[in-house]
């Protein structure tokens, strides 16, 4: 039965001891995962290599025969490293793929490995493993994005542009302020990527199929050699979990609603009609029709990409919901969705960094825009209620008048004469024209977190000593 690989007759040889015949070819197809599953290789051979390594430490198998398994399986990593191992489907899975290679290299002693272990506790590491280190980059990647924001906030902390609510005018803030609600976003997005990593931080290896085992194993032992904090305490509920992966969806979903915020922003202000921001060469795309054309293609792809990673996590809440404890073969599923979203992720993420470097920001757009669309009507309504002693109610109702007599005539709420001013309120004098430029609007925010370049610059200094 050990040279069954290519006769489709026979039973698995892993598995088929009970079994007179091998499975149909439907079966074999919607059973087999090495097509996705052999992106954890590493993992596994590294999980394998903890495991005989413990099992030789505690005498459960020779350490003549745990040096074999070891040589066998590095011999086995540079194969697939290298290109040189053929998987086959008929070996379901990357578990098995690598067992059977291993036997075919080192005889007898490939059968010990399996001591102790079941293929539940085993993809449970190898998973784990995999997300736990994809969350590490993620966390580097979002610390380099972040940094990208603090680098053109410092640049344009003066900078003053249109602040928005309902996408309308609202009141001038600095472009250096815009950056850093970016910088706020991506630095939540990083500390649940943080919180994710403790939280995964356990070891599965060693729960066996769902009930422990009655060999003498050392979980501790295997944990600290795999880098996990400790064993996770219940076999049953160790081999059902996959939080860990719906947390990864999760956080990809979140940060990927952030990104496409900040995509479909992009999208806006590189229109000539805004005219705020120029991509790059580098990451822009030209039309094969229209010759003026520029498009924020790379944008728009992170706007979508984001659709497809909401998939991904409402996939997988919906494969888990409902299961049973503790490992059902539905759990097969888990990989392509974390795996598929996992790309997403990295690739919008280095793509939002490249454009935020990259863009050039129009300061002479951003500010006429920001001195459109009477942005300094509050300005004027807290000067009534600061110089004339008006309630702020009233103060707004005369404010609302100017506007419309501005709007009547054409013109900014700066360029109204005093006279007109006065006919609507008797208490307004020249000084209201300090408060109404863009500047003195910005300059005057000073409350904690607010716009004024003075906050902007100690909240940039915050995130840079924080990282
Ligand atoms: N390929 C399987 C998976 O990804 C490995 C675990 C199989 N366990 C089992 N009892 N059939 O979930």
């Amino acid at each position: 039965m050990a040279e069954s690989n290519t006769d489709t007759k026979s039973s698995n040889q892993m598995w088929g001891g009970r079994f007179a015949s091998g499975p149909d070819a439907i079966m074999e197809e919607i059973n087999a995962s090495i097509g996705f599953d052999k992106k954890l290789f590493a993992q596994d051979i590294r999980g394998s290599i903890a495991h005989a390594t413990m099992l030789a430490h505690q005498g459960i198998i020779s350490a003549e025969d745990k040096d074999k398994i070891v040589h066998g399986l590095n011999t086995i990593l540079s194969e697939i490293e290298g290109g040189n191992f053929e998987f086959s489907r008929r070996l379901e899975d990357i578990h098995m793929n690598i067992e059977a290679r291993l036997a075919t290299l080192i005889g007898p002693a490939a059968g010990r490995l399996h001591t102790a272990r079941s293929r539940n506790d085993q993809v449970a590491l190898d998973f784990r493993l995999w997300v736990k280190e994809e969350l590490q980059k993620t966390e580097q990647m979002l610390t380099g994005l972040i940094a990208a924001f603090l680098d053109r906030a410092e640049e344009h902390a003066e900078s003053v542009m249109p602040g928005f609510t309902h996408l309308q005018t609202a009141q001038p803030v600095t472009f250096g302020h815009h950056c850093m609600a970016y910088v706020e976003m991506f630095g939540r997005d990083r500390s649940r990527v943080r919180h994710a990593i403790e939280h995964l931080d356990e070891s599965p290896i060693g729960a066996a199929a769902l009930a422990g085992t009655g060999y003498p194993i050392d979980r501790h032992m295997t944990a600290k050699a795999l880098g996990f904090r400790e064993p996770t305490r219940n076999s049953i509920d160790t081999v059902s979990d996959r939080d860990f992966a719906i947390e990864f969806l999760a956080i990809a979903a979140i940060t990927g609603m952030h990104l496409s915020r900040l995509a479909e922003e992009i999208v806006i202000w590189s229109t000539p009609q805004f005219g705020f921001i120029r991509l790059s060469d580098a990451f822009s795309t030209g039309s094969s029709i229209m010759p003026q054309k520029k498009n924020p293609d790379a944008a728009e792809l992170v706007r979508a990409k984001t659709g497809r990673i909401n998939g991904s996590l409402i996939a997988l809440l919906t494969i888990m919901k409902g299961l049973p404890l503790a490992y059902s073969k539905d759990m097969q599923e888990d990989k392509e969705q974390v795996f598929d979203a996992a790309e997403s992720l990295e690739l919008a993420i280095a793509a939002m960094t490249g454009m935020v470097r990259d863009m050039t920001v129009n300061t002479a757009s951003m500010k006429a825009a920001a001195g459109s669309g009477f942005s300094t009507a509050t300005d004027l309504a807290d000067w009534l209620v600061r110089e004339a002693g008006l309630p702020f109610r009233d103060a707004h109702h005369v404010t609302g008048r100017a506007v419309a007599l501005a709007e009547s005539k054409g013109c900014d709420l700066a360029e109204l004469p005093l006279a007109d001013l006065q006919a609507i309120h008797s208490a307004i004098t020249d000084k209201v024209y300090d408060v109404l430029t863009v500047e003195a609007s910005v300059a005057s925010r000073k409350s904690f977190g607010g716009t004024a370049p003075s906050e902007v610059r100690k909240q940039i200094a915050f995130w840079r000593a924080r990282n």
